[in-house]
C-alpha cells in the first residue's frame, strides 16, 4: 500500500460515507474529514458559521460554497493527515472540486481515488430514518443493518444515550437528495476524465463494501 492516501468518498445522503470513511481512517491510519461533522460541531458551539448552517442543513440544502472552503481552510495538511485523508461530504458542488484542485496543488498533494458509493433511492431513505449515533462518542448504528451488540448500550464507549440527526426525516432526506442530484453527482465526470473515480455496490452489506474498497485501493497501489 502507498505510504499516503489522499481520498474522497462522494455518494448521496446515507450512502455509507462515514460509516467507510471511518473504517478507512482505522485501517489505513488516515484522517477523516467531514465537512458535514464540521458544520456539525459548529451548530452545537453556535458560531457564527453553525447560526448560518443550521437552518439550511435542517431544510436540507446546501451550504454556500465560500462557508465550506472558509471552514475547511488547510485541514488537508494537518499533522493528524500525514498519512493522508479521507474527505466525505466535501466536495459537493462544482466550485468546491475545483477549489479542492487548488488546495491539493497548493499543498503539493495528488488525489488517489474518489470512491463512488452507488446505493438505490429507496434504499437511502431506509437507511437515514433508521440510524441513530452515540451521543458521547458519536458511534454509529442503525435500527436494522446495525444494531448495538448490548440493547441500548454503546458497543464502543458503554453509553446509553444515542441522538437522531435533525435532518433525519423523510421531507428533508427527498431535499438532500434533490440537492445530491442537482449539484453533486455532475461533478463525477470531473474525475472520471481524470481516472480517478472507483463506483463501489453501496447497496452490499457494510463488510462487503469495506472489501470492495480495500480491493480498489490494493489494485491502485499495485499500478502506482
Ligand atoms: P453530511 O453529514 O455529509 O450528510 P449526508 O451527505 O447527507 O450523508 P449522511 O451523513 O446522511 O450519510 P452517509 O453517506 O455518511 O451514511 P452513513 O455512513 O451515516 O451533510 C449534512 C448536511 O450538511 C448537508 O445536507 C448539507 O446541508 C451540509 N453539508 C455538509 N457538507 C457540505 C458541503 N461540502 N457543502 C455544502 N453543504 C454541506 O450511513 C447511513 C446509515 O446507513 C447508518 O445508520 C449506517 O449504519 C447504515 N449503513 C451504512 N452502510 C450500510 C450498508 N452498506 N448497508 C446497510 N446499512 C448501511
Amino acid at each position: 500500500m502507498k505510504a499516503r492516501l489522499n481520498l474522497i468518498v462522494l455518494g448521496p445522503p446515507g450512502a455509507g460515507k462515514g460509516t467507510q470513511a471511518k473504517r478507512l481512517e482505522e485501517r489505513y491510519g488516515l484522517a477523516q474529514i467531514s465537512t458535514g461533522d464540521m458544520l456539525r460541531a459548529e451548530v452545537a458551539a453556535g458560531s457564527a458559521i453553525g447560526r448560518q448552517a443550521g437552518a439550511i442543513m435542517q431544510a436540507g440544502g446546501l451550504v454556500p460554497d465560500e462557508t465550506i472552503i472558509a471552514m475547511l481552510g488547510n485541514r488537508v495538511d494537518e499533522p493528524d493527515c500525514a498519512r493522508g485523508f479521507i474527505l466525505d461530504g466535501f466536495p459537493r458542488t462544482a466550485r468546491q472540486a475545483a477549489a479542492l484542485d487548488v488546495m491539493l496543488a497548493e499543498h503539493r498533494l495528488a488525489l488517489d481515488a474518489v470512491i463512488e458509493l452507488k446505493v438505490d433511492d429507496d434504499a437511502l431513505v431506509e437507511r437515514i430514518a433508521g440510524r441513530f449515533t452515540c451521543a458521547r462518542c458519536a458511534a454509529s448504528y442503525h435500527d436494522r443493518f446495525k444494531q448495538t451488540r448490548v440493547p441500548g448500550v454503546c458497543d464502543i464507549c458503554g453509553s446509553t444515550e444515542f441522538i437522531r440527526r435533525p435532518d433525519d426525516n423523510r421531507e428533508t432526506v427527498m431535499a438532500r437528495l434533490a440537492a445530491y442530484y442537482g449539484q453533486t453527482a455532475p461533478i463525477l465526470p470531473h474525475y472520471r476524465d481524470l481516472g480517478r473515480l472507483f463506483p463501489v455496490d453501496g447497496m452490499a452489506p457494510i463488510d462487503a463494501v469495506s472489501t470492495a474498497i480495500e480491493g480498489v485501493l490494493a489494485r491502485l497501489s499495485q499500478e502506482l
